[in-house]
């Protein structure tokens, strides 16, 4: 930004090497905050970030992991007087040096990387009339701010935002602080009124069920942001928004086969309208819930006005549709949604691979422009703000 205060330093962990036990194939390290971090040798060898082999940890690489040889292993193991890690590899007497800093955010024990993880937040009813507002002139002109309000999103999945100028044309700024709009059929932004001839539900004045956004998109888009340009002056039109990552984990609670059906079936999603207006044959397929290698949710993915026609096996015909009515009746519970008034000049941001968002129904004077931007590009500037203003004990790695 430029108008953005100077860059502060990161906070960096000071934590020192005390001791360093061998192994066969492995190292140990003892920190002198007590904890213990196991390092294998070919590990340490491939990430060698000297000038001849590149850096791995910054994606710029040049030793070829075929040349290490699977047995490396050091012919000295020291801490230099810096307080660094200093190994000279067997065989060719490869020096390499690692800060204990560096080890330290690529520690891969279990603690290391449950401190790495988002700190996700669980969320529902009970979040009604706590809700923070981030204030839009200091989050576009204060780099910690910005931060704490980009570390919300990760932890939420959204946040509101107040004292954003209701120029028509405000939400390509808005959008700009997250990241690149992403362009659909509707363009870059989607006007949310009701209009006499309206082709989709969105553009009524009628309620909509919670719901993700453009899941018949590959990718889905990112982040969703609403700015409200003028309220409905006669009540309604508030927006609600469901905590799918909550959902999910009721489901799992209630019905462990349900929510395992629900993360290994893809689900496919259509829009379709191919007329003398439109040209747009849009399909894809999602399983409802995704979790990552580690068991962790880290997407839902409902929206039953835009499901196709379900075309799995037969014998799961059935279980699906069960599994799918148990994650919709969680969704749609009251107790599940939090409502949220947008007024002139408020935004949302929501993760739209976490929360579903909702209207009630309102008299159709309301305006609301939208976008989506990428995900990738906002937690670009998460991390980099991380990297410039943030702490390492709040680095987060949201992949
Ligand atoms: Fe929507």
């Amino acid at each position: 930004m430029n108008n953005s205060p100077p860059r502060q330093v990161p906070i960096e962990d000071q934590a020192q090497i005390e001791n360093i036990e061998r192994h066969p194939r492995h190292i140990v390290l003892a920190w002198d905050d007590g904890q213990r971090s196991t390092f294998h040798h070919i590990w340490l060898r491939d990430n060698c970030t000297c000038d001849e082999c590149g850096d791995r940890s910054g994606g710029h690489r040049y030793l070829e992991l075929g040349s290490i040889d699977p047995d490396i292993f050091p012919d000295d193991v020291s801490i230099d007087s810096s307080g660094a890690l200093r190994i000279r590899w067997h065989g060719d007497s490869h020096l390499t040096r690692y800060s204990p800093h560096w080890l330290r955010m690529h520690a891969y024990s279990d603690q290391a990387i449950v401190a790495r993880q988002p700190q996700t937040v669980f969320w529902d009813a009970r979040l009604n009339g706590t809700i923070p507002q981030w204030d839009y002139e200091q989050i576009i002109t204060d780099d910690s701010s910005r931060l704490q309000m980009f570390e919300h999103i990760g932890d939420y999945g959204f946040a509101i935002l107040r004292g954003v100028p209701t120029e028509a044309d405000q939400i390509e700024q808005l959008a700009a602080v997250f990241g690149f709009i992403r362009q659909t059929h509707y363009g870059r932004v989607f006007e949310l009124i009701s209009t006499p001839q309206q082709r989709i539900l969105a553009q009524t004045a009628h309620a909509i069920r919670p719901h993700n956004d453009e899941l018949f998109r590959d990718p889905i888009p990112g982040l969703f942001m609403m700015h409200c340009l003028r309220a409905s002056d006669c009540g309604g039109g508030a927006s609600i928004f469901v905590d799918g990552f909550n959902a999910a984990l009721k489901l799992k609670a209630q019905n462990p086969e349900y929510f395992d059906l629900l993360c290994r079936i893809p689900i496919p999603h259509r829009r379709f309208l191919v007329d003398e207006v439109d040209d747009v044959a849009l399909a894809a397929k999602w399983p409802t819930i995704e979790l990552n290698s580690g068991g962790k949710i880290i997407a839902v993915h409902i929206n039953e006005r835009t499901m196709a026609p379900l075309d799995i096996d037969a014998e799961l015909v059935e279980p699906v549709f069960h599994a799918l009515r148990a994650m919709l009746n969680l969704v749609y519970d009251p107790e599940a949604c939090i409502t949220y008034g947008l007024e002139a000049g408020q935004a949302a941001v929501l993760d739209n691979h976490r929360v579903l968002h909702a209207r009630n129904a309102f008299n159709g004077d309301r305006h609301i422009r939208q976008c989506h931007v990428d995900r990738d590009e906002f937690f670009s500037r998460l991390r980099a703000l991380h990297r410039r203003v943030g702490s390492d004990a709040q680095f987060r790695e949201y992949v």
